[in-house]
């Protein structure tokens, strides 16, 4: 051996020996969503190749989780058996179906729960009790320390979601696949995915393949805030193969996620009118996009005769489907049928706002059925709609879910409810003993500006909603009563991307307001503390960083 080999191996052995001494560093724990009850003990379990593995087959999915993460691009390997340490996953059946208990000692930690989702909960609070480095296989130390404390912990509220539009904008199947990652690191167990509108049909649906060749693309979108000052004259557009649907559907369920699609009726039709448009109560009526905004390509497309179009702008449009003929309600259980057989999910949201009743009043064929059935207004008339599409949907075993516009002219026997338009559809909902998912959007919309300086912000639809007031907002009002609140079953964020166009963009929009969400739907009231929350969400900005995940910061802004 030369000298310097020598000399070489006698300083590795140095620091060998050196850091065998040295404390391991251990992460402060600052989990978000909150958890219920959190207990810091002394001393810490040391994560290396030495621990174990132990689960039942009951929890493979989240045990698979846990080995993925500790040892994808990382020294560390757990062991099958004969460990002396170990993780344990073991079934507890007095823990509530999401719940969980997690005990880190010195010599073991033992993740209780009754089910996968429980474990699968119990792992994502492990994962953020390890270093951020974790997160993107940059972890190169052969062992780690991990705090010890126990946790015991259950959601307060059982719908816990996060919605994303994709037809004002389409969005790969890479990058709906971070995001519902993202809802299932923060516990959220919906993603409602948003899938036909104005200016997009995004689904497949074999049956009718105009609504892949036209109805998922528009030859043009708007240039600015609404009503825009040109037209780009971009086509732009995608759908999902149900090949993909049924990928990221099988995605999220190993993240404990339940996709809702939603299928948008009887308004924002006017994608599936463009391909099929018996389906208006005037196919003869050219699409009209408004304040001479249309693209160049189709002026040309209308002058040559396809005159109902894909929408190139934002807003409500009176070209809705028609209630009035049968082939209306044709269309939309085949559709329908197509859709059931792809989402598992007990729900399928039909959409319901924003529909105008202008053509219905002026239809031949709506009056004509408004006559038939007594019906007084086109609220009854829509209420005729819904109601219809829930029982057909109710005899495939799933439930329906509207927008609160869906109350007008009389909710349907078995609707859930989606309060948008502030709280009074879940107060007029619950009185009717029906359930109700909030989405006020003064609290729940992340289209919304986040900070005051809206010049320095990206071009928004409008209003402010802060982290803090989404933070502060409880789905269950105070004008409720103890029975009202009972058919609360949580609250979801909305991102609607009129003015959002690529993932980063709906990132900075979602983070951190997204955190508020999930302790909004996770954590019990008394437990929330803004202050304490703020402190939590500036160290986790580290980890979004090493997830490659944008984020807003306006931390310190103050407003009036
Ligand atoms: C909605 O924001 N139109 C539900
Ligand atoms: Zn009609």
């Amino acid at each position: 051996m030369t000298f310097e080999k020598c000399f070489l191996l006698m300083l590795l052995s140095l620091a060998l020996f050196q850091c065998k001494d040295e404390p391991l560093q251990v992460v402060e724990p600052q989990i978000i969503p909150k958890p219920q009850e959190q207990t810091i003990l002394e001393g810490q379990f040391v994560l290396d190749s030495k621990v174990g593995l132990q689960f039942e087959d009951a929890f493979q999915v989240s045990a698979d989780f846990l080995r993925g993460f500790v040892e994808s691009d990382t020294l560390i390997q757990l062991k099958s058996e004969n460990a002396k340490r170990t993780i344990a996953f073991i079934k507890d059946e007095t823990i509530k179906p999401e719940g969980y208990h997690l005990n880190i000692s010195e010599n073991s930690i033992e993740i209780k729960a009754s089910s996968d989702a429980g474990t699968f909960y119990a792992v994502q609070s492990l994962r953020q009790l390890l270093p951020v480095s974790f997160e993107n296989g940059t972890f190169q130390e052969p062992k780690v320390a991990i705090q010890c404390l126990t946790i015991q912990d259950e959601p307060r509220f059982a719908y816990r979601g996060m919605h994303l539009d994709v037809c004002r904008h389409m969005f790969s199947v890479e990058f709906v696949k971070k995001y519902i990652d993202a809802l299932a690191m923060l516990k959220m167990n919906t993603f409602h995915w948003h899938l036909t509108d104005d200016q997009g049909w995004r689904i497949e649906i074999k049956r009718y393949p105009k609504l892949q060749s036209l109805a998922a693309y528009r030859n043009g979108t708007i240039v600015g805030h609404h009503p825009g000052t040109a037209n780009d004259n971009q086509k732009h557009g995608g759908f999902y193969t149900q090949d993909e649907v049924k990928e990221v559907v099988s995605y999220a369920a190993k993240k404990q996620v339940t996709i809702i699609p939603e299928i948008e009726m009887p308004g924002h039709a006017s994608a599936a009118i463009a391909a099929y448009p018996f389906l208006s109560c005037f196919p003869n009526k050219p699409t009209e996009i408004p304040n001479g905004m249309a693209s160049q390509a189709s002026v040309v497309q209308q002058e040559a005769g396809q005159i109902k179009l894909v929408q190139e702008t934002w807003g409500v449009f009176d070209d809705i489907f028609c209630a009035g003929k049968d082939s209306t309600f044709v269309f939309l259980e085949n559709v329908l049928d197509e859709v059931v057989g792809l989402f598992p999910s007990k729900y399928i949201h039909i959409g319901g706002d924003e529909a105008p009743k202008k053509h219905w009043e002026q239809c031949p064929n709506c009056q004509k059925r408004m006559k038939e059935l007594g019906l007084k207004n086109e609220h009854e008339l829509q209420s005729y709609f819904v109601t219809r599409i829930e029982k057909y949907l109710n005899a495939k075993g799933k439930q329906i879910i509207g927008w609160d516009e869906i109350l007008e002219g009389g909710l349907a026997p078995n609707a859930t409810v989606m309060s948008w338009r502030g709280e009074s559809g879940a107060m007029e909902a619950t009185e009717q003993q029906h359930q109700v998912i909030l989405t006020p959007n003064d609290f729940c919309y992340f289209d919304h500006y986040q900070s005051k300086d809206t010049d320095k912000e990206p071009l928004a639809i409008g209003g402010f909603t802060p982290l803090e007031e989404v933070y502060n907002y409880n789905p269950v009002s105070k004008e409720m009563s103890k029975e009202q609140a009972n058919y609360v079953l949580g609250a979801q964020g909305n991102v609607w991307t009129e003015y959002i166009t690529t993932p980063e963009h709906v990132e900075y929009m979602v983070f951190p307001r997204i955190f508020a969400m999930s302790e909004i739907d996770w954590t019990l009231t008394e437990k929330k503390n803004y202050q304490d929350f703020k402190g939590r969400t500036e160290n986790f900005f580290k980890r979004l960083k090493a997830m490659n995940v944008n984020y807003a910061n306006h931390l310190t802004e103050k407003y009036d």
